[in-house]
């Protein structure tokens, strides 16, 4: 059985909230414990520079998230656990990744187009203020994906795009230059509750609203104190499911103490009793940790040789990779080598635009499945709808690839139409008649 390769990072921007806990480190410790699993999880320190201008916080931070899935129980051994700057092959693979990247593309990111349209509401120039770094961000992330041929990424859904994006560029660059990546999935876990904040709103640094994972028993107190309910009293009955202290106290308890508070809610428990409860499940899962915790942080030596530990054992599969990326781009040493010297590719320029295009299948993080035409030269033609079994859509392939030119032999406006409700839609730098030519080429070749 070949391993399923489950990778992710985490931006060293702030301090680990009892958000991150629920929603990542645990979940994912948990995930690198399955057998038959190899977990890649990493400090996504480049990525940080994006958004955070202080260098202090940068480097405490690091120390800080690492020390934290460390007292949650990973495994540095059992896993692939390091600091995205100890590994050189990224950056170096992001800048392979820009040359075949469509710039297009990257305008289209969530962020990116967020930050121009507030811009341009407040009347300025639509990229002021904005670094190219916030721009290449998909492309680096990409890079950190791609690098290390990972099957699975678990994200949040707000990041489901830059993994579209990064098999996007992979697709492409593997038309380009050879089947060199696993085009990546996002796994997005359904059963992983979004944990409220202090307000009720989403628990996120941008929202002010967090609980620090390690801050001291007093402080989680406080925290726990703080957050906001409803002005029932006690012997009122509360409704638990529309409550942050329940909410809260669900992702940490089993399921009967769960039952049991559910029960002490209609029965009309005081909201200072529920949050005293809270603060006591809180602490009995955490106070073991913070032990670990604090230990870790007194000794950033300690965590540095882990660190550097798990990029020599990243950069061991990241070099052999990086070295045919190399060459296959023509990066090569001037002297013959055995890849040139008995042939390999011969160097001589094919033209794209006379390669046939090619239907790639496959399934997505929504579970459901779809189909691409790509060019021969990676670039996307036709993005399907989504179909409800593999089989669906390989049906409509076929149809496509035996009745293409008659379907396509409708006068061009028609033909989009038909185009976009029956099969997919084209990108917007795709013209009709490119879509149609090629698909007379994929006729002509098949
Ligand atoms: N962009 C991710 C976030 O903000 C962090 C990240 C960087 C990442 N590189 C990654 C996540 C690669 C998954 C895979 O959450």
């Amino acid at each position: 059985m070949t391993a399923v390769r489950v990778l992710t990072g985490i931006t060293t921007s702030g301090t680990p909230h009892l958000g991150n806990y629920v929603g990542a480190i645990r979940p994912a410790v948990a995930a690198s414990r399955q057998p038959g699993v190899e977990s890649f999880y990493f400090l996504a320190d480049y990525h940080a520079l994006i958004k955070v201008g202080e260098p202090a916080r940068v480097q405490r931070s690091t120390l800080e998230i690492a020390a934290a899935w460390l007292a949650c129980g990973l495994d540095p051994d059992a896993v692939w656990f390091y600091r995205q700057s100890d590994i050189p092959e990224i950056p170096e693979l992001t800048w392979l990744l820009t040359c075949v990247a469509s710039k297009g593309l990257l305008n289209r990111a969530h962020a990116y187009k967020a930050a121009v349209d507030r811009n341009v509401e407040q009347g300025e120039d639509a990229d002021a203020g904005i670094t190219a770094g916030l721009f290449m961000y998909p492309v680096l992330m990409a890079a950190d994906i791609l690098l290390f041929n990972a099957h699975k990424v678990p994200v949040g859904r707000d990041q489901i795009q830059h993994i579209e994006m990064a098999r996007d560029i992979g697709a492409r660059f593997n038309h380009l230059y050879g089947e060199h990546f696993v085009l990546p999935v996002a796994a997005i876990e359904a059963h992983v509750a979004t944990l409220p904040g202090t307000d009720g709103r989403k628990m996120s640094k941008s929202y002010d609203n967090t609980i620090a994972m390690f801050g001291s028993a007093a402080s989680l107190r406080k925290a726990v104190l703080g957050i906001v309910t409803d002005s029932r009293l006690p012997g009122e009955a509360k409704d638990a499911d529309t409550s942050n202290v329940f909410q809260l106290y669900r992702a940490f308890a089993s399921a009967e103490e769960t039952e049991a508070m559910r029960e002490s809610f209609a029965a009309g428990i005081a909201w200072g009793e529920a949050k005293q409860r809270l603060c006591e499940r809180l602490d009995a899962e955490l106070a073991p940790m913070r032990d670990r915790y604090q230990t870790l942080i007194d000794d950033p030596a300690g965590i540095e040789a882990i660190l550097l530990r798990g990029a020599e054992k990243a950069r061991a599969l990241a070099q052999p990779l990086l070295a045919n990326l190399r060459h296959a781009v023509g990066l090569r040493p001037l002297l013959p080598t055995p890849a040139s010297a008995n042939g390999g590719d011969s160097g001589t320029a094919t033209s794209n635009n006379t390669k046939p295009p090619s239907f790639k299948q496959y399934r997505d993080g929504d579970g459901l499945f779809y189909f691409k035409l790509m060019a021969a030269d990676g670039r996307l033609l036709l993005q399907s709808l989504s179909h409800a079994s593999p089989k669906d859509a390989g049906v409509l392939i076929a149809t496509l690839k035996r009745n293409g030119s008659a379907v396509l032999a409708h006068a061009a406006g028609e033909g989009v139409r038909l185009a976009e409700t029956v099969i997919g839609h084209l990108p917007e730098d795709v013209a009709f008649d490119e879509l149609a030519g090629a698909i007379t080429l994929l006729l002509a070749a098949e």
